[in-house]
């Protein structure tokens, strides 16, 4: 047969255990046709194809995922970041009614033009580093109008744009201001936000913020209690500021992920293991809150729970568009090997969002690539905006 695409003289960064670093396959050709990777191996035997392309000894790999971002807000947070410089904390912030409240408040008073405009300019960023599969978490709503409105944004910006997205509905980020009880705003969440978003089909999957500016582990376990009746998978917020046990809390619910986890313990890292759940490290936050207490790297590692890294892109803790400086920051403060660091934003992030098709060079997968002008796979975590993918292919279709 002829395929769409053969891709030759290519080196592969496949992300997948061949016993290569980096799952590479060297000198290699990958075939697409249909929208999926149909075929690689020795460029000796690819299979015919309609369209050739010499790659002339770049790297291709799989497109990159940022799978915990909060990239649909209005306004920013500029002020509290000259509070911050004068010593007051995230957490003094929030308790006097900045924090996540106040882009609560800039993002109910932004239009919806107004709102996609300025996660444009971001996920534009995002894209020109490689990202062709983003995870966007409402979360700045925090009634059920906005929060719907928020996931529908989301789902309007992906569309126009070309990538694949995974939608969270965070609505247990923080306790709005119509509210003063945050059980009673935790029983409208179960009640009225979390069905309606299942209903309209708007969310992927439910996440909390569990913490003691958040919300307690018996509140968030009612949120996914009720997520997991109307079949919508968990993740969490946890163990971000203080250990609250969050992390069992997820696993316990078979959750996709714990992002943040700088104060996880050991011995929940173990039902982590068991539950299939990723750990998703945020290192732009623990850099931009100057957090000290560093995630149990060599302890996730030892116990084998994926690692997946994201951008945490947010106006509070990450106001950061890009994974490939997230990928330099867990390196770098966190100890990832730069091969750690791509599988967390390729395999490992795909898999923290359930997207089994993506993240990987393999048959079957989709046909998601970037093309780099680079001489090893470690340049991606290495710099800080020195590399840009010279070519990418959104499944299998040049963008
Ligand atoms: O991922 N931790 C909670 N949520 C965000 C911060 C939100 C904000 O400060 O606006 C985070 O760090
Ligand atoms: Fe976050």
């Amino acid at each position: 047969m002829t395929v769409d695409l053969v891709i030759t003289n290519v080196n592969l960064a496949t992300a997948t255990e061949n016993g290569q670093p980096y799952g590479a396959i060297e000198d290699a050709a990958l075939a697409v046709h249909k929208g999926k990777i149909h075929w690689l191996g020795p460029k000796a035997q690819a299979p015919t194809a309609t369209l050739l392309l010499d790659a002339k000894n770049a790297w291709l790999t799989p497109g990159l995922i940022d799978c915990h971002t909060h990239l649909i807000f209005g306004g920013n947070r500029a002020h509290e970041f000259e509070w911050r410089q004068q010593g007051v904390s995230y957490t003094e912030i929030a308790n006097r009614g900045g924090g996540i409240k106040s882009t609560v408040t800039a993002t109910r008073a932004a239009s919806d033009e107004a709102l996609l405009a300025a996660a444009q300019t971001r996920l534009d960023a995002l894209m020109a580093e490689g990202v062709t599969s983003i995870e966007i978490k409402s979360g700045y709503g925090l009634s059920l109008e906005q929060e719907l409105r928020l996931l529908r944004l989301a789902r309007e910006l992906a569309q126009a744009n070309g990538v694949t997205l995974c939608t969270t509905l965070l609505a247990a980020h923080a306790l709005p201001p119509e509210f003063h009880c945050k059980d009673a705003y935790i029983d409208h969440i179960v009640a009225d936000i979390l069905p309606a978003a299942a209903h309209a089909g708007l969310a992927d999957a439910v996440d909390v913020f569990c913490e003691g500016v958040g919300f307690t582990p018996a509140q968030c376990e009612r949120v996914f209690a009720a997520a997991k009746a109307l079949g919508l998978p968990v993740k969490g917020h946890v163990e971000q500021l203080s250990n609250l046990h969050g992390s069992a809390l997820v696993a316990a619910f078979d959750g996709l992920s714990v992002d943040h986890i700088e104060y996880l313990v050991e011995a929940d890292i173990a039902r982590l293991k068991t539950a299939g759940t990723t750990a998703v490290l945020l290192p732009a936050a623990f850099y931009f809150l100057r957090e000290t207490q560093r995630p149990p790297i060599q302890a996730l590692r030892e116990a084998g729970v994926p690692m997946a890294v994201a951008t945490d892109c947010n106006p509070g803790t990450a106001p950061q568009a890009s994974l490939l400086t997230a990928m330099n920051q867990a390196c770098v403060l966190f100890g990832l090997t730069p091969e750690e660091s791509f599988l967390g934003a390729t395999t490992h992030a795909a898999r923290a969002l359930g997207l089994s098709q993506k993240g990987t060079l393999a048959p079957g997968q989709d046909a998601d690539l970037l093309l780099w002008h680079i001489q090893s796979p470690a340049e991606l975590s290495y710099g800080i905006n020195l590399v840009k993918p010279a070519r990418r292919w959104v499944a299998g279709a040049e963008q």
